[in-house]
């Protein structure tokens, strides 16, 4: 029965639509913007710590639950605990990934934006202060970023409408390799820049007195955003993995890759900006309003580089973006097909009209509806907050406690070792984390840090 089941052609194919939901602009717009602010190296290794210790632990629960429920992530739980009030977990991550998309393809539409922008060479000859205006202007147009918002959303419905393997998987396989080539050509050009020294020092030589009071959750909720954790997405996309596929090696792939590019994204933007003295906190704006200013004054005397730089960047992030936004919007896609029985088609075009009014009401809030506020925050903010710093690490510590304490451990153990082929090397460290150590320190920063007590 089970074989019917579509799935990924390939195991590289897996590792790279997985590579590719974890890369988006989690690396290269939030990840940098987050160090900005939160003081550059001293972020980072609180960020890494997270990753290792709770984040692969966590990815390589969300695997087992996808791959031996055989189902997405908001029946996975009504499959492995029937009858249980587990498959909250499950629609809390379909909500999640659905208000996440939102937000996100407001962002995503941008880079469309700033491609034409750069393509037809807007930036040359602009003043700093331009682009200030010009972006101002841009994301408060009660138009434009509509447009794009919808055009981004509608090229990921095309690709989800595809399948698994002839949309997700095929157009992993092209746009994964193209974005490695233009981060590494991107990061070598950005160090080639005189005084890009201070950048890199920013980047890797921490500061311990820079870390204040909200920098736990925030690398945290980073961790969990940029990983694709917290909500099941990555659990869907395992239960297309094959029976081969080794859970703990694809883990680790998919959590290196995203580490680099993170790395990498920031070894892009920061050399490029101390290069031209500018400060690295601007918050979410930094890659839409510095850096292009960035990469016309760190190339001005080679105008065609300055060029040829603007263009690629914002390719590399619309890929970026939408490899992520494909396995999003298959989280909900999914759910509404198994659920409900609707086709795959018609599950898409519900979650592509849903996630066009979040949209636009995200990106209405950054402009004529400044005034309203959720939590004491814009809807875009608040999104974001809610989603990222609450949601997710929610839903990871609620995976942990599914995976390390309710399920059962044979079930748990067969999918480590992929019924006894692998040995079982870290498993009990890997347990442990899942038990206590995941569940703990979320419930802790949670506490310290949203003032719980
Ligand atoms: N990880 C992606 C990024 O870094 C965004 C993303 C895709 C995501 N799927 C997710 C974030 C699921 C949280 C949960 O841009």
């Amino acid at each position: 029965m089970q074989d019917t089941r579509v799935g990924f052609g390939s195991k590289i194919g897996g590792i790279l639509a997985a590579a590719g939901s974890a890369v988006g602009l989690g690396n290269i717009w939030r990840f940098p913007y987050e160090t900005g602010n939160h003081g550059g190296a001293a972020f980072i290794l609180v960020y890494l710590g997270c990753v290792l210790f709770l984040g692969l632990p966590i990815m390589v629960a969300e695997f087992s639950i996808g791959r031996s429920s055989k189902a997405s992530t908001g029946k996975s739980f009504s499959v492995l605990a029937p009858g249980t009030q587990w498959k909250w977990v499950g629609y809390l991550g379909v909500l999640t990934g659905f208000l996440i998309l939102g937000y996100y393809s407001v962002v995503a539409g941008w880079t469309l934006e700033y491609i034409l922008e750069a393509g037809i060479n807007g930036f040359a000859n602009n003043r700093p202060e331009d682009f200030v205006v010009s972006f101002q202007s841009f994301s408060q147009n009660p138009w434009k970023p509509l447009f794009w918002l919808i055009v981004f959303l509608l090229m990921t419905h095309y690709i989800i409408v595809k399948g698994v393997k002839n949309g997700i998987e095929k157009s992993s396989k092209i746009m994964m390799p193209l974005l490695f080539i233009i981060v590494i050509v991107l990061a070598i050009c950005s160090i080639t820049l005189p005084n890009s020294q201070k950048g890199l020092e920013f980047l890797f030589n921490p500061d311990f007195s820079k870390l204040n009071s909200s920098v736990f959750l925030s690398a945290l909720g980073q961790a969990f955003f940029s990983l694709s954790l917290g909500m099941g997405c990555l659990s869907t996309y395992a239960s297309y993995f094959g029976k081969d596929a080794k859970l703990g090696n694809t883990a680790v792939s998919v959590a290196t890759i995203d580490t680099l590019v993170a790395i990498l994204g920031g070894v892009i933007i920061f050399p490029a900006a101390f290069s031209v003295g500018i400060q690295p906190d601007a918050g979410p704006s930094l890659i839409f309003i510095t850096l292009p200013n960035v990469f016309q004054q760190a190339f001005s005397g080679i105008p065609i580089l300055a060029y040829i730089f603007s263009v690629s960047f914002y390719v590399l992030l619309a890929l970026a973006a939408l490899t992520s936004t494909i396995s999003m919007h298959e989280v909900s896609t999914a759910f509404l097909n198994e659920k409900y029985g609707m086709s795959r088609g018609r599950a898409a075009k519900i979650v592509t009209a849903g996630c066009i009014v979040i949209g636009v009401i995200s990106s209405l809030s950054l402009g004529v509806m400044q005034d309203y506020t959720l939590f004491g925050k814009g809807i875009f903010d608040a999104l974001d907050f809610v989603t990222a710093k609450i949601m997710l690490p929610l839903g990871g510590m609620l995976i942990s406690i599914f995976v390390g304490w309710y399920l059962d451990k044979s079930r748990v153990k067969n999918e480590f070792t992929n019924y006894g082929k692998m040995k079982l090397g870290l498993f009990n460290v890997y347990i442990f984390i899942l038990k206590y150590v995941s569940p703990l320190a979320i419930s802790a920063i949670f506490i310290k840090e949203l003032n719980l007590i």
